[in-house]
């Protein structure tokens, strides 16, 4: 896909000579815009509203053809009912649904109405992008998702510098939302910890980005008892990533990001329910984002240093699986009693945060579709936020805004500590039904008392169910705008 932008045209919108032009009305009464526009185009707006073509609600949006005096083949009219982000992102997605299945090739957008250059050509990257991303890797039946080949967004002269910024931005994002999208979507048998360990290392050479892949035995040797324990029932290698891009200063603390690797949890001997099971295929959405995230990154070269560690393997029951009640002994010298196979994400992830420490990370993230129970309780728009640390927390709940990838904070109270007492080890590794995402949350921090830490829990918002089944690649957008906000 090609992105550009284009000064606005002296001879005006309806002689710009484009596939499709797309018009996208900001603010305001709809209506009220026809003043501003050349006559063919507001006689058709105006039609198009006086008719009940087009709705004067955000996200509506209606594609006219051949109109008279318009030199575009087609004229898409979308209404974004503010001038925030949110309302501009979600008229393009409107815009782009009407565009994207037909013949379109060469698409021209403008904004009619007030609206910030650099956060607009930003969110039409990432729309596009959204709209036309189309999972093909075992369906190669599945038609192209758009001909789109050229997308151009019209600007002032002296919006153009920022404008082009943005679309960089957006696009080296959107890169990384691609990747973490097509790495869900991989079924379990296509998508294992060697093809997770394999993607690593392709962003590794595009981008000069140090990766290096820990096997079994490796992790023997540092100890990591309980992402071992969870590994030890899968016939398929379990691999620990770690990558390391250099974008700042040599002694500067790098941004760590943890993503939970799981390319299938069955449960393990506390095998789950055969309903929907198919879709533990997406319980390595967390290392799909930190990857992505890590892709986005290293694409835009961001002067900032950034880790990813990956710990990843199949949860899976057998004659050598780990049992209810077995005792294993973390990296972190600390026991824990396995009450339940199923809760096998924070049995990985605190071996990785353990690891984290040598970096001396100047904050730690982790990512994970940790527990059902976030689902229950923020559903599928926001992704559970955890931290003790308020500054931290401050900066991913903006990041989340800002990428409209949004997150909601929840608690971590000492008191929700309590569920996790066992008589046989030092802790057990669940806490009961009640407040789940907050007790799995608690048994993360305590292994992160020498970290600046914060943990999402992303079972709602990594993948939608249903008819339109698949990986939304989030957060992907929020974690890449947190580690740029960071970026010198
Ligand atoms: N991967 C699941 C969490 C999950 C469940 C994500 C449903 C998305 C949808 C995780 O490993 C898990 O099984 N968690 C258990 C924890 C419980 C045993 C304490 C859960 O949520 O039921
Ligand atoms: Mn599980
Ligand atoms: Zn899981």
């Amino acid at each position: 896909m090609d992105f550009n932008t284009l000064v606005v045209p002296k001879a005006g919108l309806a002689r710009v000579s484009a596939d499709t032009l797309m018009l996208v009305l900001v603010g305001a009464e709809p209506k009220d815009h026809a003043a501003a526009l050349e006559a063919p185009l507001a006689e058709a707006l105006s039609a198009a509203l006086d008719d009940g073509e087009l709705q004067a609600k955000s996200g509506q949006a209606v594609m006219l053809h051949r109109v008279v005096g318009v030199k575009a083949r087609r004229l898409v009219l979308a209404i974004a009912a503010d001038s925030s982000a949110k309302a501009w992102r979600k008229a393009l997605s409107a815009g782009l649904a009407l565009v994207k299945g037909g013949g379109t090739s060469k698409l021209v957008v403008a904004a009619v109405g007030e609206i910030a250059a650099q956060p607009a050509a930003q969110a039409l990257a990432a729309a596009v992008s959204e709209a036309t991303y189309l999972y093909r890797h075992t369906k190669p039946s599945a038609p192209p998702a758009s001909k789109l080949a050229s997308v151009s967004l019209i600007v002032a002269k002296a919006d153009e510098a920022v404008a082009k910024a943005g679309l960089a931005r957006g696009i080296a994002i959107a890169s990384g939302v691609d990747l973490a999208r097509e790495l869900a979507n991989l079924p379990g048998n296509h998508c294992t910890p060697s093809t997770l360990a394999a993607a690593a290392q392709q962003i590794g050479k595009e981008h000069g980005v140090k990766v290096q892949v820990l096997e079994r035995k490796d992790c023997e040797k540092l100890g990591m008892g309980s992402f071992l324990a969870v590994a030890q029932g899968s016939a398929e290698p379990c691999k620990f990533i770690v990558a390391q891009y250099l974008g700042g200063a040599k002694k500067e603390r790098p941004i760590v990001l943890v993503g939970k690797g799981i390319t299938f949890d069955t449960g393990g001997i506390s095998l789950k329910p055969g309903a929907e099971m198919d879709e533990m295929k997406f319980d390595m959405g967390g290392a799909a984002s930190v990857l992505g995230a890590l892709k986005a990154v290293a694409a835009a070269k961001a002067r900032v240093n950034l880790v990813v560690l990956v710990p990843a393997t199949e949860n899976m029951p057998g004659g050598r699986a780990v049992k209810p009640g077995d005792v294993v002994t973390s990296m972190s010298g600390k026991t824990i009693e396995i009450l339940n196979t199923d809760a096998e994400g924070r049995l990985i992830l605190c071996d990785a945060l353990t690891y984290a420490e040598r970096f001396e990370p100047a904050a730690v993230v982790d990512v994970a579709t940790l527990t059902g129970a976030c689902v229950i309780a923020l559903g599928h728009h926001r992704s559970g936020l955890f931290s003790a640390d308020e500054a931290l927390a401050a900066e991913l709940l903006a990041a989340g805004d800002a990428a409209l990838d949004p997150a909601w904070r929840m608690p971590l109270d000492d008191e929700y500590d309590e569920g996790l007492k066992s008589n046989f080890a030092d802790m057990g590794n669940i806490g009961g039904r009640a407040g789940g995402a907050i007790t799995a949350a608690m048994f993360l921090k305590r292994f992160t008392a020498k970290l600046r830490w914060a943990h999402l829990d992303i079972a709602g918002t990594a993948w939608k169910s249903g008819a339109a089944k698949g990986a939304t690649g989030r957060p992907v957008g929020l974690l890449a705008e947190f580690v740029f906000a960071r970026a010198r």
